[in-house]
């Protein structure tokens, strides 16, 4: 069987991730950013990585996405949110939507990642009544995702690709 691990990354958090679950797969299994355009076709099971952008899939991750088409795939995720966050779960069903025809998604996982210092930079200048503007709980959730993914994480994607993996071999 042919896995490949293809992902979005703009600030390398979902590319570690993406590392992490290549080392729980079979040696013959690659990495791939979705730049080098892989051929979907090629594959038997790919497990698709991206950032959230705006409660969904980033916008490079979702052209990819489109052309996988009748495939079991899996998918992995990194957010500023936290992970049992509605905005999470809500993300994560909208970044499922964005795979080609006829693909079913056999499982998810999703951990935080830190968010580029010049978003953050911006969102301190927001005026107090906008959407993004620091409080006390979101300057809180910046700072618990500066140091993520931690190891904890990516231990945990390697038990998911271990997870995944086990299920489409029994
Ligand atoms: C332009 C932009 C939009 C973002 N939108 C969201 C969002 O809607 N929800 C969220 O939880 N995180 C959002 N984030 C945070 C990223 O999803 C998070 O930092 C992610 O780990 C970045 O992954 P990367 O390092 O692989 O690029 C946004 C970040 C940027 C730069």
């Amino acid at each position: 069987m042919k896995i490949g691990v293809i992902y979005s990354s703009k600030t390398g958090n979902t590319q570690k991730v993406a590392d992490a679950i290549l080392s729980g797969l079979p040696q013959n299994s690659a990495v791939y950013h979705v730049n080098e355009k892989p051929n979907a076709a090629d594959f038997d099971f790919i497990f698709m990585g991206y950032w959230i952008d705006k409660g969904t899939a980033d916008e490079e991750a979702v052209d990819y996405m489109k052309t996988i088409t009748g495939k079991k795939v899996a998918q992995f995720v990194t957010l500023g949110a936290y992970p049992d966050s509605e905005h999470a779960k809500q993300s994560l069903v909208n970044g499922a939507a964005c795979f080609g025809q006829n693909c079913e998604v056999v499982d998810s996982y999703i951990c935080q990642g830190a968010i580029d210092p010049k978003l953050i930079e911006w969102m301190k200048q927001l005026d107090s009544d906008h959407p993004h503007a620091p409080n006390e709980s979101r300057i809180n959730r910046w700072k618990d995702a500066s140091t993520r993914p931690n190891t904890e994480d990516l231990e945990n994607a390697v038990t998911f690709a271990k997870r995944v993996l086990a299920s489409l071999t029994s």
